[in-house]
């Protein structure tokens, strides 16, 4: 795994845009696997600025994302492909027929769930994802205990997950119980894979990332298996590791 340490949230969201773009340089029409969160929000910044002083082009591009909330149609405030629209999507010159997000307002969860991992294998899999992690280590939706082996799937959200995210809900009742997420084996399916995580609140996710050897109790160690890893942290966020070291 390579680790790179920056200095601090726009240092580090700085690091993942050239990473990016470098991808988009090397290959105009690569799969781009795509977070939402507060994590890569930095990077997305600095991506639309790239766009802006020409550094991509994003016409032949496509994407796909991690994961949807269970209820919540394309247009509501907090869905994620709302969220990939308004934060991304519509600030740079991608083709919105290219951007990949599972559709969280089906009848039908299963169907849609094996309609995504379709999708997955016939666009991608993506050159490049890019991950966030959770406090409890999840990556995309999946939660502790999920299987390595897992594909597009439903899960039910832990307590400590909705509690994290409720921020962006008006009130805790409003956060979704369930959402559709890419798998352990989906994500692992990617050629690289970066994951970024700033802050105190993820120290202890990254000491544990860093120590943990692949256990399904701790979701993001199943990256310790990937070949092309890429670890991007701020000083905050990796404090604990270097407390250890
Ligand atoms: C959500 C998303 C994850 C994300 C995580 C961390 O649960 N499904 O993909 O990595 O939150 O979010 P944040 O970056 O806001 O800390």
């Amino acid at each position: 795994m390579n680790v790179i340490v920056a200095n601090d949230y726009k240092e580090m969201s700085q690091t993942a845009s050239q990473m990016i773009e470098e991808q988009i340089t090397e290959k105009p029409d690569s799969v781009l696997g795509l977070a939402t969160g507060g994590t890569p929000l930095g990077t997305y910044h600095e991506l639309i600025k790239g766009y802006h002083e020409g550094r991509a082009d994003y016409s032949l591009l496509s994407t796909i994302n991690l994961d949807e909330y269970v209820g919540l149609a394309p247009e509501h405030p907090q869905s994620y492909r709302h969220f990939m629209d308004q934060h991304l999507f519509r600030l740079i010159n991608i083709d919105l027929e290219n951007t990949h997000i599972p559709f969280g307002k089906t009848e039908d969860l299963e169907q849609e769930c094996s309609r995504y991992e379709k999708v997955i294998d016939q666009i991608g899999p993506p050159d490049l994802q890019l991950l966030g992690i959770g406090e409890n280590g999840h990556i995309g939706f999946n939660e502790p205990g999920t299987s390595f082996d897992s594909e597009t799937h439903i899960v039910h959200l832990t307590d400590s997950t909705r509690e994290a995210n409720a921020r962006f809900f008006e009130s805790m009742e409003d956060v979704p119980t369930k959402a559709i997420t890419m798998g352990i084996r989906s994500i692992l399916k990617s050629r690289k894979i970066i994951l970024l995580a700033s802050g105190e609140r993820k120290a202890e996710a990254i000491l544990q990332l860093i120590q943990w050897e692949l256990d399904e109790q701790f979701p993001a160690s199943s990256l310790k298996s990937h070949d092309d890893i890429t670890l991007i942290v701020d000083k905050d966020a990796y404090k604990k590791v270097q407390r250890k070291g």
